[in-house]
């Protein structure tokens, strides 16, 4: 009942026009739409490290990230909370965030601004997103790893704040680069799994580079081996649809490195490694928990080209009209290869089909996603009376300024019936509550 009327709340701001900037890349994409694979790939393919727009001009002093001062890099000392996300880990490892591992989301905003360019509107989605779901709408705080010690909650008035570690078919979603899925590791999927890093990391041996192109093919091979390997494997619209893919495209538009000779960056094996807390040479690596870092002398993407939603929509579009198959909405259904998808006309009652989110010519896969964000929120945020009026601020300050000029068809129903003949659907591990990270 309270969760069908946030669901409410937040549908109804989407309505309006999308802003110019973000139709002006719509229509880019659309330019660029070809109706081959081969030319799709070639597109991906001919992408650079900034996205296809490359990044142009270079400014060394915006650009270079302290790593000294009160941005020394430290390990997460007894009690500081690290978690799947690797920069998050290492924002947090040089306090970019609270090296508590526990934030807020302007603090989110402001420090995934300077230490990676990602920018502001993304940012204060994808932290509004985590205190509504996973976090605590009362402090307006979230954990970027396990549920936070009592003594950083007050009173521990809401035991229910998980984390994005534990926020499976939330926020956390399978076949991602560097962790298995959750029910093949005993709910873990935040620690880094060095095979599958090391895996990854030889795509990029031959040059020592990694681009788009070659992780939208390691998306797609990662798809096929969940569906293979895990009986639960589920792509829940917002963790397995999105947040899963696009954070292979994080890696390469936020942590590559930016010069004067290559301004559009370039991401080679000694800076991944760094960012993913990696020690040791190919093939021998170690992963050294919870110490993801910002390598010294390294130069983030400009300021004057952040990480944005529509950069993040033309990635993934791009992506996904390349390697359609790794567009998966659905599970597997009764063991491994078993896996069907879920028909998108049918689960948003006509409002969407499935070339909306191949063509984004209208933008309407923004709107989907935007849309589709709440159809978790039923099973996710059972709020409390005084939890549903915070979060409804949290709406109305962060998402609403975002979304709410969009221009989205209405979507009468949401059948999430749909998903119940799937059984990773139902599938929540939850962390034990001292399950933060201890060195
Ligand atoms: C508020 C901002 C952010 C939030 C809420 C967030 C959340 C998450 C979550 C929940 C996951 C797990 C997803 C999965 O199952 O694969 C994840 C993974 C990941 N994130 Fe973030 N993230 C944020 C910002 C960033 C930034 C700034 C970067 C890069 C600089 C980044 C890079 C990654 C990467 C590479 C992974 C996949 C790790 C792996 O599979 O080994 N994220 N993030
Ligand atoms: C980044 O690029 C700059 C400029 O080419 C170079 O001096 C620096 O060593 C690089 N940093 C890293 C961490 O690779
Ligand atoms: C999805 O369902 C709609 C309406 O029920 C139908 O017209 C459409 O052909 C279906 N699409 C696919 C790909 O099966």
């Amino acid at each position: 009942m309270k969760s069908s009327i946030l669901v409410v709340a937040i549908s109804g701001l989407l309505t309006g026009a999308f802003p110019p900037e973000m139709m002006a890349m719509f229509s880019d994409i659309e330019a660029r739409q070809v109706p081959s694979t081969d030319a799709a790939q070639k597109l991906s393919r001919d992408r650079t490290n900034c996205g296809p727009t490359p990044c142009s001009g270079f400014n060394a002093k915006e650009q270079l990230v302290s790593t000294s001062g009160q941005n020394a890099y430290a390990s997460p000392k007894a009690g500081q909370i690290r978690g799947p996300c690797p920069g998050l880990n290492a924002a947090a490892n040089h306090g970019y965030l609270s090296r508590s591992g526990v934030t807020t989301i302007p603090e989110t905003i402001a420090g995934l601004s300077a230490a990676f360019g990602m920018s502001p509107e993304l940012s204060a989605f994808l932290a509004a997103y985590a205190v509504i779901f996973v976090g605590n709408p009362l402090l307006g705080t979230w954990s970027i790893g396990g549920p936070p010690p009592s003594s950083i909650l007050t009173g521990g008035l809401l035991g229910g704040a998980q984390g994005i570690s534990y926020s499976h078919n939330v926020y956390e979603g399978d076949a991602s680069i560097g962790r298995k899925d959750a029910y093949l590791n005993n709910g873990d999927a935040h620690s880094l799994d060095i095979k599958r890093f090391t895996e990854v990391y030889a795509l990029g041996l031959k040059d020592d580079r990694y681009t788009l192109d070659m992780f939208a093919q390691d998306f797609l091979k990662k798809s096929q081996q969940s569906i293979a390997t895990n009986p639960y494997y589920f792509a829940a619209p917002f963790s397995g649809t999105l947040v899963a893919p696009v954070a292979y495209n994080f890696v390469i538009n936020l942590m590559s490195n930016h010069s004067a000779s290559e301004p559009s960056g370039y991401l080679d094996g000694y800076n991944f490694k760094q960012f993913f807390g990696v020690s040791g040479d190919y093939p021998n690596f170690k992963w050294l928990k919870g110490q993801e870092r910002i390598p010294e002398n390294w130069y983030r993407r400009p300021s004057t080209n952040q990480y944005g939603i529509a950069n993040g929509f033309l990635d993934f579009a791009t992506n996904f009209a390349a390697y359609p198959d790794s567009l998966k909405l659905g599970g597997n259904t009764n063991g491994v290869n078993t896996y069907v998808g879920v028909n998108l006309s049918d689960l948003t009652g006509g409002a969407y089909n499935a070339d909306d989110l191949l063509s984004l010519k209208t933008g309407k896969a923004a709107c989907f996603y935007a849309q589709l964000a709440q159809v978790l929120v039923p099973d996710a945020a059972l709020p409390l009376v005084g939890e549903l009026a915070a979060i409804l601020r949290l709406v109305n300050k962060w998402i609403k300024p975002i979304t709410g000029s969009w221009d989205c068809p209405f979507i009468g129903q949401y059948d999430q019936t749909l998903f119940n003949q799937f059984p990773g659907y139902k599938y929540r591990p939850k962390g034990p509550a001292t399950n933060y990270m201890k060195q």
